[in-house]
């Protein structure tokens, strides 16, 4: 398996790796995806690819956010979305390419990597409720447990507060789960 980071021409199959692996919200990451391309620069933010055979069959995000500290507000970086297509579960792709990004990212003054996900998947790379850590939520709606948040070298104990999304995710409303019978 090799690793490495998304070229312009992976536009489609990276795509079709969400369209797979999401089921009926493939569509919706597949869009957010796309926005949040565009907010990826050489020094902030990461779309990295894992290919076998020259197939593209994993593909993780990691883009800026802010985090609303007393001091000052803090640039930080939140993982989303993290897929594998589902032929290629459960053979290491999702952890080789979360684990690769984590180490580029802590070479890079990023401070702290926030998630939503499952905390029974991401416990192993170190994440951690972020509510225990002195954060909160940037929605009602990200289930407790789900709001995971891991601590790099240049985090500095007055970095408290709440995260707020980059705009692309309330653009997409990719933030925590809707209840249509609310
Ligand atoms: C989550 C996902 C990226 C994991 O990719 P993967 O390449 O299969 O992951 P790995 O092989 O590194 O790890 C597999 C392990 O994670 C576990 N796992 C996978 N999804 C999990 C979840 N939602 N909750 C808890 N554990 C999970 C598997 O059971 C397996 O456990 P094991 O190591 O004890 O056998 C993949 O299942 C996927 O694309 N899912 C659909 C999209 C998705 O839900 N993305 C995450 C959104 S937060």
């Amino acid at each position: 398996m090799n690793l490495r980071q998304e070229l312009p021409s992976d536009r489609e199959s990276v795509r079709d790796i969400h369209l797979r692996a999401f089921g009926d919200h493939g569509s919706a990451v597949a869009d957010l995806v796309d926005t949040l391309r565009g907010t990826i620069t050489p020094t902030d933010g990461l779309s990295l690819v894992a290919e076998i055979d020259r197939q593209i069959v994993g593909h993780v995000m990691f883009t800026r956010s802010l985090l609303d500290a007393p001091r000052r507000l803090v640039e930080v970086q939140v993982l989303s979305p993290l897929a594998v297509r589902p032929e290629h579960h459960k053979r290491g792709i999702g952890s080789a390419l979360v684990r690769h990004g984590l180490r580029i990212l802590a070479e890079r003054p990023v401070p702290l990597v926030f998630l939503e996900g499952d905390p029974g998947y991401y416990s192993r790379f170190g994440f951690t409720c972020g509510d225990d850590q002195g954060f909160r939520k940037p929605s009602l709606r990200i289930p407790d447990g789900a709001f995971q948040a891991l601590r790099f070298p240049k985090y500095e104990p007055w970095m408290t507060g709440t995260l707020v999304y980059a705009e692309p995710f309330w653009r997409h409303d990719a933030v925590g789960l809707r209840d249509p019978g609310a």
